[in-house]
């Protein structure tokens, strides 16, 4: 592992993983595993930023992302993947860090300002909220990566990220490197209902659903909206099981599939069955590993616990170092 490149990454245990995490984050992980040195974190106090006053769910989305970690290919012989809050250091970092953050940079940071208006129903006016880039910050230079696999929403943290890790450098001698943003492509695929795909909405395909659900989920689907009648030509191009067909189906079915449903030789609750079929056949993989590891709680438990020993080595390398620069 020394020689390869380190990246790091993390997400917060907001839900059970579906689809549009599979495609635009997780996947791309698993892929990563063979050519870097990869920490792959739950970022569980990172939960509490916005849900402080719902914590119950928090240790079970723990679990269930872990779960679905695994199922999906992670593998601690790879990968080194724990829980945030089981490496304190982050913690130390983050309030090391917080005494050089200028507030404005964290007041003009975009996600802040977009979640105070979106979120307008939680009272995110605390100084953890304002100060999430700051943990994520501490999260990722602590392990000194040289790039963190993100989607475009998550650019600007790692952006308010380099330029603490410069500010720190240039203030007490050069510990950190800056890490590169590795861009991960947002997924073409959208919800049942043609929204983005979030468990909030409602419309989300989960990693751990069944072919039933799957199946009944695709049944729901909006398809091309001026095909009201089995007899009318549809258009595949606007259609959102289209959309699905073009990454579980095979090519040449595809390109059936496109010159039925524009002759109306093929119904839309025809389509849809293939695409449940070939979508929970793509997902079989996932399913059996998530059947092995549901069997076996302490593994995924020691997993968890390993990779933090593992982790917080790093971590506490690190803080001598940072401990010895600030002379603290
Ligand atoms: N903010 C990230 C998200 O919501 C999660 C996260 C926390 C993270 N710390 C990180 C991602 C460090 C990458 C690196 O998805
Ligand atoms: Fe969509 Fe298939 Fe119906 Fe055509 S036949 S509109 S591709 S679901």
């Amino acid at each position: 592992m020394g020689k390869k490149k380190r990246i790091l990454s993390g997400m917060r245990p907001t839900g059970p993983l579906h689809l549009g995490n599979l495609l635009g984050a997780l996947a791309n992980w698993v892929k990563m595993q063979d050519e870097y040195d990869c920490y792959f974190f739950i970022a569980d106090w990172h939960a509490l930023t916005s849900d402080y006053e719902n914590t119950d769910s928090i240790i079970n989305y723990r679990k269930e992302i872990m779960l679905d970690w695994l199922s999906a290919g992670l593998t601690p012989e790879k990968s080194t993947l724990f829980v945030q809050s089981s490496v304190k250091e982050h913690a130390e970092l983050f309030l090391l860090l917080s005494m050089i953050t200028p507030v404005p940079w964290l007041e003009r940071n975009p996600t802040y300002k977009e979640q105070i208006g979106a979120l307008s129903n939680k009272d995110l006016s605390t100084f953890g909220f304002l100060g999430y880039p700051v943990l994520q910050a501490a999260d990722i230079i602590i392990y000194k990566p040289q790039g963190v696999p993100v989607g475009i929403d998550q650019a600007p943290h790692v952006e308010i990220t380099r330029e603490i890790a410069r500010r720190f450098n240039h203030l007490y001698g050069r510990v950190f490197p800056e890490p590169e943003t590795i861009l991960t492509e947002t997924p073409k695929i959208l919800g049942t209902d043609r929204r983005k795909m979030s468990k909030s909405y409602e419309n989300a395909i989960f990693l751990s659903d069944s072919p039933d659900e799957i199946r009944a989920k695709v049944a729901t689907m909006i398809t091309d909206p001026q095909r009201a009648r089995r007899s009318d030509p549809g258009n595949p191009d606007v259609c959102n099981v289209f959309d699905f067909h073009k990454l579980y189906t095979q090519p040449d079915s595809v390109r059936q599939i496109d010159t039925q449903c524009r002759t109306a030789k093929i119904g839309c609750v025809e389509c849809k069955q293939e695409m449940a079929r070939n979508l929970a056949a793509a997902l079989a993989p996932i399913r059996d590993k998530r059947a092995y590891y549901e069997q076996r709680p302490e593994l995924v438990e020691e997993i968890m616990i390993e990779g933090g020993n593992r982790a917080r080595k790093t971590a506490r390398q690190t803080m001598e170092q940072v401990r010895e620069a600030i002379q603290i």
